[in-house]
């Protein structure tokens, strides 16, 4: 059976970085650190207003990189430009509100359509592969489908707040589960990510036919206490 890969996402670096305005701790040094230590992707968020990873981070981090950069931005012509010029070997198309914490749900297939199946056709062209980070919903896969995605990263948040408070999470994993079968079965490679810990990761786990792990916040967390590499290494060990 194929590995699940872990994709590793470095933003919260370059967010301890910007608190201070200082140039440590360098998205850079953590992103070659975690490829050394078995991450199979690096994922790094332009966001509109540049809060965490910035434009230099980008450009450092994807001419280092051995292993694939995926590059999550939203539906713009800003971040368009950009990523043709970077061309990463993956970008997921996520939704963004200015004043939101954190990506707060999944895109909305039905508003920009047409600019998003251009987005998607325009980064496919220049060697991309395009995900979209999406609720776990047939409809929305559908469309995922319709737009021409190669993979379709399911939104984990609902899930993982639900087991973090120790609420019951099967209605929730139902949908996920469904919705991973669902991709599977039109051809999309299927993702997962926001949110996941280590207990939240361990029971999807289990989950037939998710490819991709995309963490970030929680495993730069406990990076503090356990060290970058060891808390990679768990997370690999979990979702094997
Ligand atoms: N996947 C996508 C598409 C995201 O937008 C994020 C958050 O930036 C993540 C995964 C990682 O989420 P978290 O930082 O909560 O692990």
């Amino acid at each position: 059976m194929k590995k699940i890969r872990l994709g590793v996402n470095i933003d919260h670096v370059a967010t301890v970085r910007n608190a201070r305005g200082e140039k440590y701790p360098s998205p850079l040094r953590a992103a070659i650190l975690a490829e050394k230590c078995g991450a199979d992707s690096i994922t790094i968020h332009l966001r509109e207003d540049r809060r965490h990873i910035n434009d230099s981070d980008l450009n450092s981090i994807n001419s280092r990189l051995k292993i694939p950069l995926n590059l999550e931005i939203a539906a713009t012509k800003e971040m368009l430009k950009i990523a043709l010029k970077h061309k990463p070997p993956f970008v997921c198309i996520v939704p963004e509100k200015r004043k939101e914490i954190t990506t707060e749900g999944g895109l909305n297939l039905n508003f920009k359509k047409i600019f998003l199946k251009k987005i998607i056709y325009k980064l496919k062209k220049n060697k991309s592969r395009i995900s979209l980070f999406i609720e776990p919903n047939q409809s929305d896969i559908k469309k995922a489908k319709l737009l021409n995605a190669d993979c379709i990263e399911i939104h984990t948040g609902k899930f993982c707040t639900l087991v973090n408070e120790n609420k019951n999470f099967n209605k929730e994993l139902d949908k996920i589960n469904k919705a991973v079968a669902f991709g599977n079965r039109i051809g999309l490679e299927v993702h997962a990510g926001h949110g996941l810990t280590y207990k939240s990761a361990k029971i999807l786990s289990k989950t037939k036919g998710i490819k991709e792990f995309n963490i970030g916040h929680f495993l730069i967390g406990e990076s503090i206490f356990v060290g970058l590499p060891s808390s990679i290494k768990q997370f690999k060990k979990i979702i094997k």
